[in-house]
Formats: C-alpha cells, sequence, structure tokens
C-alpha cells in the first residue's frame, strides 16, 4: 500500500514537472515572439523615418525626368500639328521619343527602388543580386550625397543569395548614408563585395572624420548620435545583422575615416532556407 502512494506521489509529482515546464516552455517561445515581432516594427519604423527624410531628394531625382518628359512631349505635340510633317522631322520625334523612354525608365526605377524599400519585411527571404540591391540603395539616396561623394564600387562577388534583402537594404542605407554625412567637404565611399570561405561579405569605406577609439561600441547603442540624427541606424543595423545570423564589424581612424563590413555567413544563405 506505502509502495502504491509512493509511486502516486512519484507520478503526480512527474506530471507537475511537465505541467510546469510546459507552461515556461511557451511563456518563453511567446516572449521571444513577441520581441522579434518588436524588433520588427521598430525596424520599419526607423526605416519609414529615413524614407521620409530622405522622400524630398528622391522627389527631386523624379522630377528631373518628369521634367525633361513635359518639355519633350511638348515639342512632339508642336511638331506634330504641322501638317505636311518631313522625313527629317519624324527622324527628330524618333529621337525624342527615345529621350522620353529614357526619362520614364529612370522613374519606374526610382518608384520600384522605393517600393523595394518601403515594403514591410516579413522576415523571408528571396535569391537576391547584392549588386543590385546596392544600386538601388545608392539610387534613392543619390541625391542625398551626389555634391560631395565619389561612388567607386568593386563588386567582386559573383554568385546570388538567399537574403531578407528588405532588411539587408536597409542596413546598406543606414551605413552608405552615415559615410556620407561622415564627409565634410568632398570625399570618397567605396564599396567592395565578395566572399571568403565562411562569409560573403560586403566592405563600405569612407573618407570621413573617422569614429574616436573609445566611441566604437557607444555608436551602436540606440540614441547615440553626434549629430542630431535618431541615433537608431546602427542600433537597428546590429540587430537586423543579429537577427539574421551575421555580424557587423567596424574599423576606423579619426581624420581618416571608416570602414564597416557586413559578414553573411555563407551556411545561411546559399540555399532557400527561411527563419
Ligand atoms: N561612417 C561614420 N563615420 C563617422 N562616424 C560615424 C559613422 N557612422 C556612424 N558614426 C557615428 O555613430 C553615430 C550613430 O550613428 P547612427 O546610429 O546611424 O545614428 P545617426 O546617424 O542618427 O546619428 C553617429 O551620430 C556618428 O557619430
Ligand atoms: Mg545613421
Amino acid at each position: 500500500m506505502d509502495n502504491h502512494l509512493f509511486l502516486l506521489l512519484i507520478i503526480i509529482l512527474g506530471l507537475t514537472a511537465i505541467i510546469i515546464h510546459i507552461y515556461w516552455k511557451n511563456k518563453v517561445k511567446g516572449y521571444l515572439k513577441s520581441k522579434k515581432e518588436e524588433d520588427a516594427r521598430i525596424i520599419h519604423l526607423e526605416k519609414m523615418a529615413s524614407l521620409g527624410v530622405l522622400s524630398a531628394g528622391i522627389a527631386h531625382e523624379i522630377n528631373n525626368p518628369l521634367m525633361f518628359l513635359i518639355i519633350n512631349l511638348n515639342f512632339i505635340g508642336k511638331f506634330t500639328e504641322d501638317e505636311n510633317i518631313n522625313k527629317s522631322r519624324l527622324k527628330d520625334i524618333k529621337v525624342i521619343v527615345e529621350e522620353c523612354l529614357n526619362g520614364t525608365n529612370r522613374i519606374k526605377k526610382i518608384v520600384q527602388d522605393l517600393l523595394t524599400f518601403s515594403k514591410q519585411s516579413g522576415g523571408e527571404r528571396v535569391l537576391t543580386d547584392i549588386k543590385q540591391l546596392l544600386d538601388a540603395t545608392i539610387r534613392i539616396l543619390w541625391n542625398e550625397i551626389k555634391n560631395k561623394v565619389e561612388v567607386v564600387r568593386d563588386y567582386r562577388l559573383k554568385s546570388e543569395v538567399w537574403i531578407d534583402s528588405s532588411q539587408i537594404g536597409q542596413v546598406f542605407l543606414n551605413i552608405i548614408l552615415n559615410g556620407a554625412k561622415a564627409i565634410k567637404d568632398k570625399g570618397i565611399i567605396t564599396i567592395l563585395t565578395d566572399e571568403d570561405e565562411e562569409n560573403v561579405f560586403i566592405k563600405i569605406s569612407d573618407t570621413g572624420c573617422g569614429i574616436p577609439k573609445d566611441k566604437k561600441l557607444k555608436i551602436f547603442e540606440p540614441f547615440y548620435t553626434t549629430k542630431g540624427g535618431t541615433g537608431l541606424g546602427l542600433y537597428i543595423t546590429q540587430t537586423i545583422m543579429k537577427n539574421v545570423g551575421g555580424r557587423i564589424e567596424v574599423d576606423s581612424e579619426v581624420g581618416k575615416g571608416s570602414v564597416f563590413t557586413i559578414l553573411l555567413p555563407k551556411k545561411d544563405i546559399e540555399n532557400g532556407y527561411t527563419q
């Protein structure tokens, strides 16, 4: 009888332990899930904020080809009013139409880039050409940087990779924009893409003011800013890199410039595996 009681007690204790275990596991899971959702919300908010800051420049980049289109279409309108239009006029029109198509393509590209950037990431990875993503980022920033920055592209990476292009695009945007802000008058931003055994990496170097040694960790803290920004760019960049299993490294010398290296582990990006 005593034995039976003992066994019953053990079973009850065991069951209680299992129930507590399941309860905590779910609680932790729920916490991690809500943390992830919270991260995604902050990441998206910061992205919309930076697009907001850039919107005047982007409108400008759209406005230029648009003005050009309007002027050229007016020309064509005038030419075609002439009922005895001759062959050489038709040739002129052909040239103008070609120029108009170039202009519409420029607008189309910028709008596409904007759609890519503004979309809220669902965390899914798609097969991405890193150089196209970098070029799209530069187009979005172009009006902001064109007067003082020369962009040197050294794209060595050949293969496409599986990444969350919306989030990694945001990382590129933050770092290139920071580099441009660090340059006072005129300077160079060099973008190198390459790979080694373990990682695909993207190195973004600027010839800006540089970062003092004792601030190299601080720059990743939320709200740390020396230029009246949000101070969230690098914090979010690091959060994104942690979420995708990669990392970001910084090397800098005051007065010379900075190098930010984004590392993406190959084991995570060479197939269609999704988180
Ligand atoms: N390329 C860079 N060169 C020099 N300083 C930089 C660079 N990138 C970031 N920093 C420093 O790190 C700070 C934080 O950057 P970030 O998190 O993007 O916020 P914000 O751009 O809003 O200031 C910047 O204010 C600046 O002091
Ligand atoms: Mg920034």
